[in-house]
């Protein structure tokens, strides 16, 4: 699938992909998981590129998950070494490009100090760029962020008269980003994993086989094109 087989009045305006299957892709070549993770950079980078090159505005990955903490402890901290290097070696890459780099998850004591600055670094570094909003879900967990969205309304004391979706909205980890058209998840398997709960209430989900290691932006836009033939209704009927 290549952009001049889109159609480009019906490009999704934000796409949120599940980067899954990194572990089974190194399983399958006898190498220890976190190789697949290593081989995974590519298939982001070159994801987020044609997402770009498409005119995508809003692009959210799922970079480590409330539950990826009961990984084996090895894992865990290499996930956490490898987000950091990430942000390092490609901060700049992608601040060219004009992208806003933004994070959304838990910012608590579980997550090092110094990953924390990284992220800071890396908004501020790009926070005044006007391309792709590329946002990074981290120690992120959609049944978390709907309860830290509670503790803060509860907080300011508002009364449950006056609460409403939009409320809700404003108090998620960032109000600003539009909801997902479009989430993808790759390597077959068919479930949210607790990824941005509020935010797919509308969205098309379509699934891949491909593992995210093999992930290339061919395989977004074939995503893409099945997004495009879906007719979403938001509880109406069609158009046509
Ligand atoms: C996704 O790949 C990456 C993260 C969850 C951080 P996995 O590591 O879940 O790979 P599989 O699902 O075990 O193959
Ligand atoms: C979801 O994948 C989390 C990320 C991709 C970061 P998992 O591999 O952790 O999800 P499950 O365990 O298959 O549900
Ligand atoms: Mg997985």
């Amino acid at each position: 699938m290549k952009i001049s087989d889109l159609d480009p009045s019906r490009v999704p305006t934000h796409i949120a992909a599940v980067m899954d299957g990194n572990g089974r892709w190194a399983e399958k070549r006898k190498l220890p998981r976190t190789e697949g993770h290593t081989a995974g950079e590519q298939s982001l980078m070159d994801v987020l590129e044609g997402a770009d090159d498409l005119g995508v505005k809003w692009f959210t990955v799922f970079a480590f998950s409330t539950e990826n903490w009961s990984r084996p402890p090895e894992e865990v901290q290499f996930l956490l070494n490898f987000n950091e290097k990430i942000l390092l070696e490609r901060q700049d890459e992608l601040h060219e490009r004009n992208v806003r780099i933004r994070f959304i998850g838990r910012r608590n004591r579980q997550v090092p100090k110094r990953l924390i600055r990284r992220m800071e670094e890396a908004e501020n570094l790009t926070k005044k760029n006007t391309g792709l909003t590329f946002t990074i879900a981290f120690n992120y967990g959609g049944r978390a962020e709907i309860v830290d969205a509670v503790k803060q309304i509860v907080d300011t004391g508002m009364s449950s008269t006056r609460i409403t979706e939009k409320t809700i909205n404003r108090y998620l980890y960032d109000s600003t980003i539009p909801d997902p058209d479009l989430v993808i998840r790759t390597s077959g398997e068919y479930r949210v994993s607790n990824f941005l709960l509020w935010e797919i209430a509308y969205s098309e989900l379509v699934f891949s086989e491909v593992l995210w290691p093999d992930f290339r932006r061919e395989n977004l836009f074939t995503a893409i094109k099945e997004y495009q033939d879906r007719d979403r209704r938001y509880g109406g009927v069609s158009e046509t």
